[in-house]
């Protein structure tokens, strides 16, 4: 029996028209290393994971599987009442539905991945286009598409309410709650990092943003790839955070030349610098973005920016959207981030929680400015778990000094080699639980030489500072730069300061044990959950200083007594 759901294509209003756009699938750079299992010695603190049996994964291998997921998948807005049951046979007459899932943003949508591409086209084939008589569309087709319902299905009310996927991490208050329950601090740290870290679906739906824009770019682009970088997948992405996106162009320029006879070569255009080169493609590519692309608003060109980008939200997915060209070497950060969160649970869960006491007080932000960004958290807690003895994680340069020809890799005069097999790291038996570690961060910071170091991961020791900024943190691969060029000598004040009293509320033995409210049954604040509070944070500073006041008061009059007395 015929459907009566019709799947339409989302168009922008506008005017204008794109040619033919959508280009067949690249194949994905594959680099099969890093599968199999880490030294012995950490064995015991490892993920144990079924689908990791054989070690983690390489972050390329991950992402060649995430990016041919993508290829296979369309978004599609559904009204909220939408009848799964229905929604699913009618989109199976195209083929085997391999996975999906619903979310809200703006409106209901359906992540909806095939088994073949080939489905994919044939949905495609069958969807309409919308009928506006108010406004002119721009015939540009792509994979985000519209769910009408033409009448004749039923009511579709009595349906049970399809399961939603949450894409934000929950409330502060609600999340504080769910964590005074917890019984030690690092049962609240690892469920704190389970709340706030990316979902299987939301990573899903990032790689099909990404091959969505694609799309777009393939139409002057036919064998880009954009992949995605910093946290939406060097395991450090909480949920909600920015999509940072590379348009890859190096398929295009990777050829080899051929040793003898006739051969041909494309004409093409040249430009002063490769700056000049990326900043007219991403100028190109932001004005398509912007006129052709379904849901994407806001487009900004930053052209002039150090690492010039097009900034746009992507309203159908909720993300906001960094896309950048020509920037391998924050493409190797990413791989080294996620390496560093592979080699040890507690990186990972060490870092989402400094990185949500950071928002909690104001020390980071979404908006540009003079505070520490999450990137420039997230190495100086790498550097902290080099500087334990023994060191939880290895220095930079002894990755380098393991890495095997393949991982050899200059880019732009910077050597970004290090090893990419896992089984090859060797790791120290270090056994320090989460709330000591925690504990140490705050006290390490809290008398971290800032005035006279550097914060050096490749080293894993501090440097002499090359420059006189408040904050000094080596970029990884382009040593010469500053991480935290940014970071004013009050925000930095600020840090300090908070890691002074967060440690000293981690010391306090009242604050470190489960707690129930006076006369009933409800758990308290205690643990983590005092340093997440700001008015918790901010009180002990008062009441320190209270009884700084206090005691010189009391010292003031023994004094004074004592002069009385002598002079008596
Ligand atoms: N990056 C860098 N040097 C900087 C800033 C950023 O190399 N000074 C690279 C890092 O690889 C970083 C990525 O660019 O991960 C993206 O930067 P950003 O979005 O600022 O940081 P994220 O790590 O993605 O963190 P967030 O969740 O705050 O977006
Ligand atoms: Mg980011």
């Amino acid at each position: 029996m015929a459907s009566s759901y019709a799947v339409c294509r989302l168009h922008m209003g506008g005017r204008g028209s794109l040619g033919k756009c959508l280009q067949r699938l690249d194949t994905c750079l594959h680099r099969s290393i890093g599968t199999n299992v880490v030294a012995a010695q950490a064995d015991s603190t490892r993920r144990d994971d079924s689908d990791e049996k054989d070690g983690p994964k390489s972050l390329y291998v991950v992402q060649a599987e995430r990016q041919e997921q993508a290829e296979r998948s369309v978004l599609i807005s559904c009204p909220s009442k939408t009848n799964e049951k229905k929604f699913l046979k009618h989109l199976s007459t195209h083929g085997d539905i391999k996975k999906h899932f619903f979310y809200e943003s703006y409106g209901m949508y359906a992540v909806v991945e095939f088994s073949s591409q080939e489905s994919v086209a044939s949905l495609l084939e069958g969807a309409t286009i919308p009928i506006d008589s108010h406004e002119s569309l721009v015939p540009f087709k792509s994979r985000l598409l519209s769910l009408r319902n033409l009448g004749s299905v039923g009511s579709s009310n009595q349906q049970p309410e399809q399961q939603r996927n949450p894409q934000t991490t929950p409330p502060i208050n609600e999340l504080i709650q769910r964590l005074s329950r917890e019984e030690s601090i690092d049962h609240q740290i690892t469920h704190l990092t389970e709340s706030y870290q990316l979902t299987e679906e939301n990573s899903r739906l990032r790689f099909l943003v990404c091959s969505l824009l694609k799309d777009i770019t393939a139409a002057y682009f036919p064998e880009c790839t954009i992949k995605p970088f910093g946290s939406s997948v060097n395991g450090f992405g909480k949920l909600g955070c920015d999509l940072d996106m590379f348009l890859d162009l190096d398929g295009i320029s990777g050829r080899n030349l051929p040793k003898s006879g006739l051969s041909l070569e494309y004409q093409m255009k040249r430009a002063n610098s490769e700056r000049a080169v990326t900043q007219s493609i991403l100028s190109v590519i932001g004005e398509c973005v912007d006129r052709f692309g379904p849901g994407c608003v806001g487009v900004q060109k930053i052209l002039n920016a150090r690492c010039p980008l097009v900034r746009f939200a992507h309203q159908p997915s909720g993300f906001q959207c960094d896309l950048t060209a020509n920037n391998r070497v924050a493409m190797k950060s990413t791989e080294l981030l996620y390496l560093y969160g592979e080699l040890d649970p507690r990186v990972r869960c060490l870092v989402f929680t400094i990185r949500c006491w950071a928002r909690t007080h104001g020390l980071t932000s979404s908006i540009p400015g003079a505070w520490i960004t999450n990137f420039s958290l997230t190495v100086m807690v790498l550097f902290f778990l080099q500087r334990r003895s023994p060191p939880i994680i290895p220095t930079l340069d002894q990755l380098r000094e393991l890495a095997g020809p393949a991982d050899k890799s200059m880019i732009e005069g910077n050597d970004c080699t290090f090893v990419s097999d896992f089984s090859k790291i060797p790791l120290h038996s270090n056994t320090a639980t989460l709330e000591q570690l925690l504990c140490e961060f705050f006290d390490f910071y809290a008398t971290f030489a800032f005035s006279k170091m550097s914060i050096n991961i490749r080293k894993g020791k501090e440097q002499n500072k090359p420059e006189v900024t408040p904050l000094h943190i080596q970029n990884p691969f382009e040593t010469s730069l500053n991480v935290s060029k940014n970071v004013n000598s009050s925000q930095l004040d600020r840090f300090v300061a908070l890691c002074q009293e967060s440690s000293w509320i981690l010391q306090q033995s009242e604050n470190n044990t489960p707690r129930r409210h006076s006369g009933g049954n409800t758990p308290a604040p205690w643990g983590l959950v005092q340093l997440l509070m700001p008015l918790q944070v901010a009180g002990v500073k008062s009441r320190k200083k209270k009884r700084r006041e206090a005691a010189s008061e009391r010292i003031k009059s023994l004094l004074e007594s004592l002069k009385n007395k002598n002079q008596q």
